[in-house]
């Protein structure tokens, strides 16, 4: 499972880098907007950061299909023509995706609620459709159950296109799409160091080091025999 950051704050994102092995940066206009800059001064600043080797996904504002498309030119004009391009998916959205599958953009397809959402958009010919497990669950539905039933959908109709699962909140969420063989994961900054944020880590990482001074001295390593 191709693991993503779903944040736009520049110094968080390079913190998880530094440290997680991660694929992407994936971001909406409500992250954005959080930070209170020009969205696309931030957005230069992660590309610069994350490369052509890690994926960048970029949300349209507009509802209107003509202004998707000239949102989606501006987005790859300024950030890269391998960017992928986040369309929300009501009517207007599935055509606009149509449009931009057809020339050959990178997609994703966003606020994905409900299986058969998914496979329109997966006709529609969209890289990545986006189900957003939280939210589903806060609806009175079962995320992670809607997702594993886009995945057979995805894998029972031949469609190339992967489930980039979103709107997470803890990491037993993560690990069921990860065991299940979800393509990928776009999680928070605050879900990531969740993942592996254990006192009983800690304390048995520290038992090691103890064990081990205990017999050959304060801050010995094995560098130093
Ligand atoms: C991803 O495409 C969504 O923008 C995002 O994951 C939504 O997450 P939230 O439900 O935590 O806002």
């Amino acid at each position: 499972m191709k693991l993503m950051i779903d944040c736009a704050d520049y110094d968080k994102i390079k913190e998880i880098i530094e440290f997680y092995p991660i694929d992407g940066v994936t971001t909406n206009p409500s992250i954005l907007s959080k930070l209170r800059k020009n969205p696309y001064e931030i957005l230069i600043q992660i590309r610069n950061l994350i490369g052509y080797d890690k994926e960048l996904h970029v949300q349209v504002i507009s509802k209107e299909i003509d202004n998707i498309i000239d949102e989606a030119y501006k987005i790859c004009e300024v950030l890269g023509d391998k960017t992928f391009i986040k369309i929300p998916i009501n009517k207007q959205g599935l055509k606009a995706l149509i449009i931009l599958s057809n020339k050959k953009f990178n997609t994703t397809a966003t606020a994905i609620y409900t299986p058969i959402q998914a496979y329109l958009a997966a006709k529609a010919g969209a890289n990545y459709v986006a189900p957003y497990i939280n939210r589903i669950d806060n609806l009175g539905f079962d995320g992670v159950q809607v997702a594993k039933k886009i995945h057979n959908i995805l894998k029972n109709n031949d469609f190339k296109t992967e489930i980039l699962a979103a709107s997470f909140k803890n990491s037993y969420q993560v690990l069921e799409l990860c065991e299940y063989g979800i393509s990928a994961s776009t999680i928070s900054t605050d879900v990531i160091d969740c993942l592996i944020n254990s006192k009983d880590i800690s304390f048995a990482i520290n038992n090691f080091i103890n064990d081990f001074e205990e017999t050959y001295g304060k801050g010995k390593t094995m560098i130093d025999f």
